[in-house]
Parts: C-alpha cells; sequence; structure tokens
C-alpha cells in the first residue's frame, strides 16, 4: 500500500520532493514550515495539507513517513522528533551539523527500531549508476585514485540567510555539496576507511562589491545585509587506510572561466579509468583492449537528470519502508559527517588530521 508522505520544510528542496514523490506514484499528505504562509502555498500547489508546526503535521494520522527537508541545525531535532512519534524518515543532507548529532539520530532510530534514509541523492543519477554496474563488473580494476569536483561560479545558496550561517548550516559549501562529493566517491569504491585528511577552505565572495552579477542562485535571492561567517570555496585530500586517495574540490562562487575545470567523478583504475558529470550525459572510458588505447562512451539517456534522480530516491524510500533494502543508510551519513567533521578541523587548524572514530 502506498504510504502517506509528509514534507517537514516546504522551501526550495521540498518542491523537488515534491515532484519526485509524485513521479514515484507516492502519496503526498502535506507540508509543514514554520512560515505558515509558505506551507500553505505549497499545499494549494500540491493540492496537500499545510501545517505550521511539527506538532500538528505529526498528530495526522495520515502522515506515515516523513521527508526532513529543513535548515541543517533542524536536521537532528526534526529527524528525532519524527522517528519518536513512530514515522519513518528520509532525511536530507547533510545528515546532520556534526557527527555526534549523527550518533544521537541513530540511538533513537536503533532504540525505536525506525527506518532511516538519508538524502544522498546523487546515487540515484543515471550516470552514477551506470559508473557503479561497470565497476562492480571489474572494469576499472582495482581504484587507486578518485576525484570528485562541483564548481559553481557564482551560486551562493541563500547568500546572507541560514545556509551562509554556520550557527545554522554547520559550514559553508564544504558541507552544502561536500556530503554529496563524499558519499559518491565512497559509494563507489566499496566505502573505504578514510583515515587522514588534509583541507583548506576559503571565504571571498560573502560580501561582493557593488555590481556584483549573481546567477545560478538557490532558494531565494540574495540579502546582502544578511550573516555570512562560513567557506565558500574547499579542497580536501583525503587517505584511506586500505583504498584509494581521495581529491575533492567545490566552490560555491568563483572568477573561473566557464567549463575550465571539468566538473564531475574520475576514477582511477588499473584497468581502466572513468569520468562523467554526475548530471551529463555519458559515462566514458579509458582503457586498452588487446594492444589499442581506447576510450569508450556509455550513453545517458536524455531524459534523466534531477528529476530522474528524486524519483529513484524516492521510489527506494518506499521500497525501504515497506521493508525492502535500505537505500543510503543512517551509517553512511555518519561516515560522511566524520569526513565532514575532520575537513573542517583541518582547515581551521592547517594541518592534515585524522579521522575521528
Ligand atoms: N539533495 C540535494 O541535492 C539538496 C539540494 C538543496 C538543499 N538540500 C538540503 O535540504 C535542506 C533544505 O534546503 P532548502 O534549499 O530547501 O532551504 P530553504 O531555505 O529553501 O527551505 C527551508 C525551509 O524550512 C523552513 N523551516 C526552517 N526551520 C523549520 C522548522 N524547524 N520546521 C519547519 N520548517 C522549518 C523554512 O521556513 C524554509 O521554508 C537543507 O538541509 C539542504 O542542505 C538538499
Amino acid at each position: 500500500m502506498t504510504i502517506g508522505i509528509g514534507i517537514l520544510g516546504a522551501g526550495a528542496i521540498a518542491q523537488v520532493h515534491a515532484q519526485g514523490i509524485a513521479d514515484a506514484g507516492g502519496r503526498l499528505v502535506g507540508f509543514c514550515d514554520l512560515d505558515q504562509k509558505k506551507a500553505q502555498q505549497a499545499g494549494g500547489q500540491w493540492d496537500a495539507q499545510a501545517w505550521s508546526s511539527v506538532e500538528a503535521m505529526l498528530g495526522c494520522d495520515e502522515v506515515e513517513a516523513v521527508v526532513v527537508a529543513v535548515p541543517n541545525a533542524a536536521h537532528a531535532p526534526m529527524a528525532i522528533a519524527a522517528m519518536e512519534a513512530g514515522r519513518d524518515v528520509l532525511l536530507e543532507k547533510p545528515m546532520a551539523m556534526a557527527a555526534a548529532e549523527c550518533r544521537d539520530i541513530l540511538a533513537v532510530r536503533d532504540r525505536l527500531n525506525r527506518r532511516l534514509q538519508v538524502g544522498f541523492v546523487c546515487r540515484f543519477a543515471a550516470t552514477v549508476q551506470a559508473a557503479r554496474r561497470h565497476i562492480d563488473a571489474g572494469r576499472l580494476g582495482r581504484i587507486y585514485h578518485a576525484r570528485a569536483v562541483m564548481l559553481r561560479r557564482r551560486g551562493i545558496p541563500g547568500l546572507g540567510r541560514w545556509f551562509t550561517d554556520r550557527a545554522r548550516s554547520g559550514g559553508g559549501v564544504m558541507i552544502d555539496l561536500g556530503p554529496h562529493l563524499v558519499d559518491l566517491i565512497l559509494h563507489l569504491c566499496g566505502r573505504p576507511d578514510v583515515s587522514r585528511v588534509s583541507a583548506s577552505t576559503s571565504s571571498c565572495f560573502g560580501h561582493p562589491p557593488r555590481g556584483y552579477r549573481f546567477a545560478e542562485m538557490w532558494s531565494g535571492p540574495p540579502n546582502l545585509d544578511g550573516v555570512f561567517n562560513v567557506d565558500d570555496s574547499a579542497s580536501a585530500l583525503l587517505r584511506c587506510a586500505h583504498g584509494p586517495t581521495i581529491m575533492l574540490e567545490t566552490s560555491w562562487a568563483s572568477h573561473l572561466p566557464d567549463g575550465a575545470i571539468a566538473d564531475g567523478v574520475t576514477l582511477f583504475g588499473e584497468e581502466g579509468a572513468a569520468h562523467f558529470d554526475i548530471w551529463g550525459n555519458a559515462v566514458t572510458f579509458g582503457t586498452q583492449f588487446d594492444d589499442e588505447v581506447v576510450d569508450v562512451t556509455h550513453p545517458i539517456g536524455a531524459d534523466e537528470g534531477w528529476g530522474t534522480a528524486f524519483r529513484r530516491e524516492h521510489e527506494c524510500f518506499a521500497a525501504f519502508c515497506a521493508g525492502g533494502d535500505p537505500g543510503p543508510s543512517g551509517e553512511d551519513g555518519l561516515g560522511v559527517q566524520r569526513v565532514l567533521d575532520a575537513m573542517y578541523r583541518s582547515a581551521e587548524e592547517g594541518v592534515e588530521v585524522e579521522v575521528s572514530r
């Protein structure tokens, strides 16, 4: 039977989840947002209910599972409240603000025997799924090095609002786009244990000069008088005890010439290498056939993209809630968060650090 889903938050990503639920054949019951107007608008748009308090939403029996899509500081308290009210949870990334909060969430999940999936939606991209199949078939051999790059030029989300206020976000681009990159690489490389991290961050574009042109914005227009006390670029080198070295590079803003550095994931294996843009239309492989060095392209359908990934994420969540296999797990979320915590510690201290157990 189709379960009823309530979305906690009626902001930018809540709309994408609503579409994902619809595409997956799910049943959206309603939206809850502290901003009552936003909840009502979203409810009206999706012919769904609207609540302005989590207690009201969790008091509705039709809501059997909850998508937590609120600012990062509210992830742990809201996920815990939903599970304590007997609901299964799809929790947006990052799982929480720090590993300690992830452990609190997992303790409640285990005590109450609830189901928890973390919103690592990039795993559901067609490119990633194709790459994973080739890796599982042994076509890359042992992967000794991996890179993930996601560089925006003018896309600071919600500049001046919660995204750029450390107290509500836990950090900047590293905790915003970083979870996708870290999870993807670990997912594709068989979840090696990251032991040491060296990272650096910078913060250059939070107080732009007059006339600065914004583009690719997310979650509303910039509030130039608002708070900005987070990183807007980050890079890191991750060392695994038994696994590849991993390089990550990400930014919300930069003056990078268009296309000068390709976004995407590159995996270097002993038998072959693979490269793809997560939302692109191909996965390309370099290898050798007999005595020829060859490049092979695995095309991805033109209808694939963010939307289909969210549809698959919701298909996975519905199947999980019905007793099927788990998708991205709370343990995966905790593992990613431990690496993020170490990345921030390394950037602050200016040295390579161990990832805490
Ligand atoms: N998976 C992805 O690719 C992806 C993309 C964007 C955002 N996200 C994540 O989704 C979450 C939300 O991001 P967004 O872009 O939608 O932000 P947003 O600012 O557009 O929306 C957040 C909404 O939550 C509401 N809110 C705040 N505290 C609340 C509370 N305690 N109870 C109910 N409502 C509350 C706000 O009023 C706002 O409407 C973040 O954790 C973000 O990291 C994930």
